[in-house]
């Protein structure tokens, strides 16, 4: 360990986890979230132990705008950050967007390298440092702390970032953040160039020193741990590692290698690692998108020993195979099955070992789900029981609901269905449609009943737990005036559980656009 390394192993110190999955993870192609997916996870992020939560770019579009107020309403202990660029008119909209936090922070960036001085900004050196100033002096008056970032960090030359830094401290920065823009660097030259920081900023020990590395080599995690051991006390990261092209350095395996190398790196997090595993479902869920299964740490094969000489060591000793237990990260080591004469208590007590804890009105809802599915599945197993928590966006109800179904599809013929819908206004209707399959058939149905087209653009079926009668998930992405909508649900039927997908997505539509009075369809059917 050079002098420059960080050794203290003081309570007090530690390294915050600044989470951007809602902003640098999001705005990665296929990783869009809705207003409620997003609300959704950062209710969880912040259950997680997350210290700061990156919530949006709020001048990027009203509904990111909307999305970061709510988040900054919502939350109590996590700081809520917004990001902005350099510009008054970002800075101050960021401000309104965060300005119910119980703790906000406007999150800052200028680009600083040479090739983006020239190429993107036309600044000079000067010019750079000025903007910074100005921008930051701009905003420590309109939250309670202030980030800068030199966007392209690890490409600047280190003694003009030691003089944007300087200004930025100065002008009120309190967190300093070297981003590794383009995933280019090394772990060597990450740990040199934050111990050179630390060396050189002046007040660099009254200020936190930040990295955000992105994984175009593979090395955002490895890079974040280097810059960790010489000194920087955030890390920047996101659930999975999603985020732009490769994705930003995955929170599990930085916070995880922090616990299991605790002697090596002699700092911790405040995560509440048994929520890393249902958090990671969770983000998979609202995405859409599944985790690979040899993903580190979260990953369905990460705790699995296929090979006899591996299992075999394992009976002998855990240890011989295993660094970590499966419990630490939240995955439920015994396997309990519960059935229909489980009661509340089981299931909430199974739920908790599973790191869900569902409030009484939620619980209320599970067990409802948990009943019904037990009434179709003598055994319900851990992953149906996720299936369930996780499905269950008590946002995502009505006004819409399925009362009934009728599908039937014959080879070489096309295939019909009819719903029959009841909606939270009292009335009921009843379509029928022909289609190119039985989930064709039964969206048009759908469309027709609700008068909400739908032009289907993924869909997507997968079992979600072992044999003959399990769940099947449906995930649907469909096209309505120009935006795209996700939904999901399951059922042991996959028909049932396109067609209640599909409502998930009619419900999101109605509930962005209320309607006067009935919807349309009911009001022509009712007059
Ligand atoms: O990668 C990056 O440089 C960023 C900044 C906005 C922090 O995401
Ligand atoms: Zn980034």
């Amino acid at each position: 360990m050079t002098p420059d390394q960080q050794t203290s192993t003081d309570a007090e110190d530690h390294v915050r986890i600044f989470d951007t999955t809602l902003r640098d993870g999001e705005q990665a192609p296929g990783f869009s979230m809705d207003r409620r997916a997003k609300l959704r996870l950062a209710h969880a992020l912040e259950a997680l132990g997350v210290d700061i939560i990156e919530a949006g770019f709020p001048q990027a579009s009203p509904d990111d705008f909307a999305a970061v107020s709510e988040i900054a309403g919502m939350l109590r202990n996590a700081t809520v950050c917004g990001l902005a660029r350099c510009q008054p008119g970002d800075i101050e909209t960021t401000a309104r967007a965060i300005e119910k936090a119980q703790r906000s922070r406007i999150h800052v960036f200028l680009s600083t390298s040479p090739l983006h001085r020239e190429h993107k900004l036309g600044m000079s050196k000067q010019q750079v440092i000025d903007t910074a100033v100005r921008s930051i002096e701009l905003a420590r008056g309109l939250c309670h702390e202030v980030e800068f970032s030199a966007e392209d960090a690890l490409r600047t030359e280190p003694e003009f970032l030691v003089e944007v830094f300087n200004a930025a401290v100065a002008a009120g920065a309190t967190t300093l953040n070297a981003p590794d823009t383009v995933g280019y660097t090394t772990p060597g030259e990450m740990g040199e160039l934050f111990a050179y920081l630390r060396r050189h900023v002046q007040g660099a020990d009254k200020v936190i020193f930040s990295s955000h590395c992105h994984n175009d080599l593979g090395m955002a995690v490895a890079n974040s741990l280097a810059a960790v051991s010489a000194g920087a006390r955030q890390v920047e990261c996101t659930i999975n590692g999603i985020g732009e092209r490769a994705g930003n350095a995955a929170m599990e395996e930085i916070v995880m290698a922090l616990k299991v190398r605790a002697p090596h790196f002699g700092v911790d997090t405040r995560i509440d690692t048994r929520k890393l595993y249902p958090t990671s479902r969770l983000l998979s869920l609202l995405t859409g998108q599944n985790v690979p299964r040899n993903k580190a740490i979260v990953g369905e094969n990460a705790f699995a020993h296929e090979s006899g000489i591996h299992q075999h060591g394992m009976l002998k000793h855990r240890g011989t195979y295993e660094i970590m237990h499966p419990q630490d990260v939240g995955i439920a080591e015994t396997k309990l099955v519960l059935g229909k004469h489980s009661g509340r208590h089981a299931l909430r007590s199974r739920l908790q070992t599973m790191g869900y804890t569902p409030d009484d009105a939620e619980m209320e809802n599970i067990f409802a789900r948990f009943k019904a599915l037990a009434d179709k599945k003598r055994e319900v197993h851990d992953d149906d029981l996720e299936a369930i928590a996780l499905g269950h966006d008590p946002e995502a109800v009505g006004p819409w609901h399925l009362v009934q179904l009728n599908s039937s599809s014959h080879l070489g013929g096309s295939a019909s269905a009819s719903v029959r819908l009841s909606h939270e206004d009292g009335t009921e209707i009843g379509e029928a449609a022909i289609g190119d399959g039985p989930v064709d058939a039964v969206l048009r149905a759908i469309e027709r009943a609700t008068g909400t087209p739908l032009e289907l653009t993924n869909f997507q079926v997968r079992g979600v737990s072992e044999g003959g009668d399990a769940q099947g998930q449906a995930q649907l992405t469909a096209r309505n005036q120009d935006r795209e909508w996700r939904g999901q649900a399951i059922s042991t039927d996959i028909v049932e559980a396109t067609a209640l997908a599909a409502l998930v997505i009619v419900n999101r539509i109605a509930r962005q656009a209320p309607t006067t009075g009935t919807h349309p369809k009911v009001q022509g059917a009712v007059a």
